[in-house]
């Protein structure tokens, strides 16, 4: 009975090859039916998107499964080129960056992978995945045929293409098929000869056999320079399109083949200083179902979207440079804390019309609890931080002394708005005031000839999307800089106060995350240093505090009530930016095993601009990323 009800079923798919059924394990592209097959069998995907790199290890389980049980047969994945490679040559896939385990998890729990190596990924992450590396060539051409960036990829992919090769489905693994580069059709350069070596590299790693794909955005122009020749297109897009117009234009690409929206928006990012993104529910479901009853393959981007904690989060460019907050939830059926959300079952609901839904119930969400109040207390200028030789990330500070008397307040210009991205300035440690890239390019200062200056300047993230991801943070200039330690956060052009250019420059390239990790402030060992940033309270200032988890360590949410803006480590653990000033976001995600149920967790707080009066934060059961905070 029910091989003939199979058999049934079958006949009625108009893809269909009954033959090879029982065949070797193969996943391919029938060109004649329209559709993918597997193992010889009509196959179509239902997918969604999850990066194990915004998601503590210990939870990658847990939304595998809620994946599982929502009705999907896949999941999506990015793989971070600069997560892995952290300098050039060095590669970690250890703990929260352990590929293998992931794909191994997704497997166990059920679920087919679509993979996405890059090189080049957006993601919304720092530099769009790109090591920052990259841009000690001060000239250097990203995602094109430019042989230094060639030869970086080539060495990369040798690394990581070797370690996927078993993860085929083919060679009994879980990945059904793998992007190359990713809405490369969207970048200026439309530089074909770099897709062509990208293709053979992949050929060359994967074998003739893998099923090899191009997603692109739904334009002509996009679909023309993203697509080659032996990849297979796909294009991606949201609610706000018709489905079937889009669709049209992937068939002028790919006439034959499966339909496969390999980016089906179910949310959005959010910069800080912008609205909340939201994306009906009902347009999600609504859409999802005419997709599906299409038989085409779809991916959700996002099902879950997580966090971008320490400083991973990427930034847009286009009219102005706008950073994207710590915050990835995204609006996605899966909150950013694993949690299911009504938009999640209501994808469900779509999905059992096209599939059969594993029984049994939704796993849970993870228990959340209100740790209250902590006060944090002020470290006394007395602690000081490490120095590294070199950094990628985070905060650099600039030293100088004023060239003459200002004793009349006197323009500070950053005039060729080369502030990378933001820059805290004291004279002789009283806190002066702040520029920023694209939005605040003079402040006053006053001050005696020989005070010292100093600038700490934040990275808030590299470019990830469009013309401006050769994102430099510090392009030094020798004749003016005295110490040379390159790429973190920093000056790309001269600052002038008044009339005079502002030279002699030490910079120091400060190791915030070293020190923590290595426990300070909490161990109180003070190390060799720079100098203190600030003695007043205004301007960049280090507070610590210990949250007791009174014998329970679960996931919590942290609220810097009338702070400013900064960073928040706890227990050396970086979990991201807060700016509640300029908003949406609010309080920054804590997974709970982050925390220790037994002894007092370490809370670290780099205030930027100047804490409130109050200097309690609040530890909440519940999320807020949707307020918007008059602009100061
Ligand atoms: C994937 O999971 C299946 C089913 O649990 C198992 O038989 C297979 O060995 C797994 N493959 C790998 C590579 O772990
Ligand atoms: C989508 O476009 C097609 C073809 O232009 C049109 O027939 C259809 O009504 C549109 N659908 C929606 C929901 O607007
Ligand atoms: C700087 O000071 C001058 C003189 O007091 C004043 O006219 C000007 O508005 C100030 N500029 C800024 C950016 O505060
Ligand atoms: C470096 O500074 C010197 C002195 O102002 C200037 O002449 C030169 O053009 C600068 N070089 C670069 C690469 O900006
Ligand atoms: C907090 O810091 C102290 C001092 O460095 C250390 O002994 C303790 O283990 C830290 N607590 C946690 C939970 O890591």
């Amino acid at each position: 009975m029910i091989t003939n009800f199979v058999f049934l079923s079958l006949l009625s798919y108009a893809c269909v090859v009954l033959n090879a059924a029982f065949g070797p394990r193969t996943f391919s592209i029938d060109y004649s039916h329209d559709c993918f097959l597997k193992d010889g069998m009509p196959f179509q995907y239902i997918s969604g998107s999850v990066h194990y790199f915004r998601i503590p290890r210990v939870y990658w389980k847990d939304r595998l499964l809620k994946m599982y049980m929502s009705g999907l047969n896949a999941v999506q994945v990015y793989v971070p080129w600069n997560f892995h490679e952290t300098e050039q040559g060095v590669y970690n896939f250890a703990g929260d960056r352990d590929l293998e385990h992931f794909l191994y998890l997704a497997n166990e729990t059920g679920l087919f992978v679509i993979l996405r190596p890059g090189p080049y990924i957006c993601a919304e992450w720092e530099m769009g995945g790109l090591p920052a590396w990259l841009l000690q060539k001060p000239s250097i051409m990203v995602r094109t045929a430019d042989p230094d960036y060639l030869q970086a990829v080539n060495d990369w992919l040798a690394v990581l293409l070797p370690k996927v090769k078993p993860w085929l489905y083919s060679n009994g693994g879980n990945i059904l098929s793998v992007q190359v580069e990713n809405e490369y059709g969207s970048y200026f350069a439309c530089d074909y000869n770099y897709m062509r070596h990208l293709r053979a590299l992949f050929r060359y790693f994967l074998g003739d056999d893998t099923v090899l794909f191009t997603t692109d955005g739904n334009t002509n122009r996009e679909m023309t320079c993203g697509t080659l020749q032996g990849l297979y297109a796909t294009i991606d897009f949201g609610t706000d399109t018709n489905a079937s117009v889009a669709f049209d234009r992937q068939r002028r690409f790919e006439p034959r083949g499966p339909l496969v929206n390999s980016e089906f928006y179910t949310g959005w990012l959010d910069h800080w200083g912008e609205k909340h993104a939201h994306v009906d529910t009902e347009k999600v479901s609504s859409m999802l179902g005419e997709m599906l009853s299409m038989g085409a393959n779809v991916n959700m981007y996002m099902f879950e979207g997580g966090t971008n904690f320490g400083y991973w989060n990427g930034a847009d460019c286009d009219t102005r440079y706008r950073s994207v907050v710590t915050s990835y939830d995204y609006n996605a059926p899966l909150s950013e804390a694993g949690d299911p959300t009504d938009k999640l079952l209501a994808i469900r609901e779509v999905i059992k019309k096209f599939r059969d839904v594993p029984l049994g119930p939704m796993p849970p969400a993870m228990p959340k609890f209100a740790y209250g109040f902590v006060t944090m207390k002020k470290v006394s200028p007395t602690n000081l931080l490490y120095l590294s030789c070199f950094q990628y990330y985070g905060y650099m500070l600039y030293r100088t002394k004023l060239p003459r008397m200002v004793p009349d307040p006197t323009p500070l210009i950053s005039p060729l708005n080369g502030i990378h991205d933001r820059a805290y300035i004291s004279i002789n440690g009283v806190y002066q005031g702040f520029l920023e890239r694209d939005t605040q390019l003079v402040m006053n200062v006053t001050g005696q000839e020989g005070d010292q200056m100093d600038i700490l300047v934040e990275n808030m993230g590299r470019v990830n999307f469009g013309s401006k991801i050769n994102d430099f943070k510090a392009r030094l200039n020798y004749s003016h800089l005295q110490i040379l330690y390159t790429q973190a956060s920093g000056l790309v052009s001269n600052l002038i106060l008044g009339r005079d250019v502002l030279t002699d420059w030490q910079i120091y390239s400060l190791d915030i995350d070293g020190t923590i990790a290595s426990g300070w402030p909490h161990s109180e060992v003070a190390q060799h240093h720079p100098g203190t940033i600030s003695k007043s309270s205004d301007g960049p200032t280090f507070y610590m505090g210990t949250l007791e988890a009174r014998g329970f360590a679960w996931d919590t949410f942290l609220k810097l009530k009338g702070w400013t803006k900064g960073q928040v480590w706890i227990n050396g653990v970086n979990l991201g930016r807060y700016w509640p000033q300029r908003g949406p976001q609010q309080t920054l995600y804590v997974p709970g095993p982050l925390l220790s149920s037994s002894q007092p967790n370490n809370i670290t707080v780099l205030e930027l601009e100047g804490a409130p009066v109050d200097t309690r934060i609040l530890f909440l059961d519940r999320p807020q990323l949707d307020s918007i905070t008059k602009r100061s």
